[in-house]
């Protein structure tokens, strides 16, 4: 059974991940609106991992005897100046999710609460992931600069993503 306090932290991770989601969606309808097809499909996919993620723990607090909460957030941004501008802003949201996961690591390892640990340590696997893959399009559209030919091939490269199995896209 799940501490009052760790049930507590998980639930805000779950409204955290969902919230990650809409982020992702909205960047999606921005790229379709500017006539990008492949990024705006590369962040649909993205919003599919992030219900995921918020599924997973879900679905942990519900197994362990707690009760998962369906919490509200605000609307994320719709505006953003540039691919680039989308892509760091992704990647330093990342960085945020990362740190949110390194808390409830650290809430879980002082209780301690194994099972907790052992979800937590998907999760800092998959932050790696999600880190390194927001930072390489940053640096490709970085060279990309100001040509379209070069921003055009990579719509084409990141178009090709594929949900993963489970993912709800
Ligand atoms: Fe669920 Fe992108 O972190």
């Amino acid at each position: 059974m799940l501490s009052q306090s760790l049930q507590d932290a998980l639930n805000e991770q779950i409204k955290n991940e969902f919230y990650s989601a809409h982020v992702y969606l909205a960047m999606s309808s921005w790229f379709e609106d500017k006539g990008l097809p492949g990024f705006a499909k590369w962040m649909r996919v993205q919003y599919g991992e992030e219900l995921e993620h918020g599924l997973k723990i879900f679905d942990f607090i519900n197994d362990r005897d707690g009760r998962a909460l369906v919490l509200g957030f605000d609307a994320p941004p719709a505006d953003w100046k540039s691919p680039l501008d989308v892509f760091e802003n992704s990647y330093a949201h990342e960085q945020k999710v990362t740190a949110m996961i390194n808390n409830l690591y650290a809430i879980a390892q002082k209780e301690p609460d194994y099972a907790t640990l052992v979800l937590m340590q998907w999760f800092i696997s998959e932050q790696v992931e999600e880190e390194k893959s927001a930072k390489l399009i940053v640096d490709q559209l970085k060279l990309a600069g100001d040509s379209a030919s070069a921003i055009l091939i990579l719509d084409r490269e990141l178009g090709a993503r594929a949900p993963a199995d489970g993912d709800a896209t």
